[in-house]
């Protein structure tokens, strides 16, 4: 046994991006089938305690804190180097980063309040498609009728994590332009605002095409909600932060891309159609959207887009779509898709590049 564990830590420890993700994959799949009804429960039960205990690390008492930290340690999160005695390990420091702990606080703090109410509302609504960004486990969750993305920009400590984790999702893949042939599609464009990041978030898909690009330097616009610029963390420099809301008249006329990331996955479907028409109308001759979301398959769907695809489902109504659903969709918008480029096979994501019919 414990030289199949080297041999596998051999083979992680040279493992390129796509055999990792076989491993992980391989060893979560084991992990499942080893794990009785109890280990399942107590592996998802113990995880709520970590972030508030750990946020009041000054004031706890020894014996508590000896307790989580055992926890953490019997987990991998942290390592026990001698009774009493621990530190921090490669996972705890990764969990220390700003986009990560963002993370630990949206998953638990916002995300997960929905998916404990989900299954009531399930019932209540009698297993039915409600798709509605007004009435999802979300409103049952919280003490709100607004749609997830109004409310949470009302309530900065929830809406900071989110913009941070966003910041890191997806981040350790190749980038969509390494794929997608951003400098031959941008051709001799001459109009001023080549690229609008639509609820670009804090701006990091703008700033990495930036740093791929210099010469885009003054021509790329971040667009976001008020709240999310109050809360940026650093200044963006040759990238112009325009506070908009993307259900109103897009400012920015003529751009060649209006890119939108994860943002119509967040929406169903007549939401989306009322965001696509405002850069419909936005646009000139030589605009193009680009839409940088899953494109998923019609079976065989990866855990990590089917975990997503059902917090969207509790969380705005919304949902992954596959390559009909985005067809079906962006037509009734008005648009036609000229090319689906797949820059992340695992999870599908790539970039559909379409234009006004
Ligand atoms: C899932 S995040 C995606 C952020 C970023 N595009 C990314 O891929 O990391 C959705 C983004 O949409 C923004 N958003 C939500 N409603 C909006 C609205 N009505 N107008 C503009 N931005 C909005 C949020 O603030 C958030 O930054």
């Amino acid at each position: 046994m414990d030289s199949i564990l080297a041999q596998l830590r051999t083979l992680a420890s040279q493992a390129d991006s796509a055999s990792r993700y076989k491993i992980l994959d391989g060893l979560r799949a084991l992990q499942l089938q080893l794990e009785t009804p109890h280990d399942t429960l107590s592996r998802l039960s113990g995880l709520p305690l970590s972030t508030a205990a750990l946020s009041e690390t000054t004031k706890a008492a020894p014996l508590v804190l000896s307790r989580i930290l055992r926890y953490l340690a019997s987990i991998g999160m942290i390592q026990e180097v001698a009774r009493d005695s621990f530190a921090a390990n490669t996972i705890t420091e990764t969990l220390a980063q700003s986009g990560y702990e963002g993370g630990v606080r949206h998953f638990f703090g916002n995300v997960g309040p929905v998916l404990q109410a989900f299954p009531d509302f399930l019932s209540e609504t009698k297993y039915q498609d409600v798709s509605n960004a007004t009435h999802s486990a979300f409103q049952k969750a919280f003490p709100t009728d607004l749609p997830a993305f109004v409310w949470l920009p009302t309530q900065p400590e929830r809406f900071a994590p989110l913009q941070q984790v966003m910041t890191v999702q997806g981040a350790s893949g190749m980038p969509w332009f390494s794929v997608f042939p951003f400098e031959k599609e941008l051709g001799n464009f001459t109009g001023s605002h080549a690229f609008v990041d639509v609820g670009g978030g804090f701006g990091h898909q703008s700033l990495a095409l930036l740093k791929a690009f210099p010469a885009l330097h003054g021509k790329i616009v971040l667009e976001d909600l008020p709240q999310t610029f109050e809360q940026l963390p650093f200044r963006l420099d040759g990238i112009e932060p325009k506070p908009h809301n993307f259900f109103e008249p897009q400012p920015v006329k003529g751009a060649r891309f209006y890119y939108l990331r994860n943002i119509l996955h967040d929406w169903p479907d007549d939401k989306c159609v009322a965001i696509l028409q405002q850069l419909i109308t936005a646009s000139g001759p030589d605009s193009q959207i680009l839409i940088d979301e899953m494109v998923l398959p019609d079976s065989g769907v990866s855990w990590e887009a089917t975990t997503i695809d059902l917090t969207l489902m509790a969380s705005f109504g919304s949902r992954e779509r596959t390559t009909a659903q985005w067809n079906a969709l962006l037509d009734t918008a008005g648009l036609k898709v000229l090319r689906i480029d797949t820059y992340q096979a695992r999870r599908q994501d790539s970039i559909i590049q379409a234009i006004a019919k």
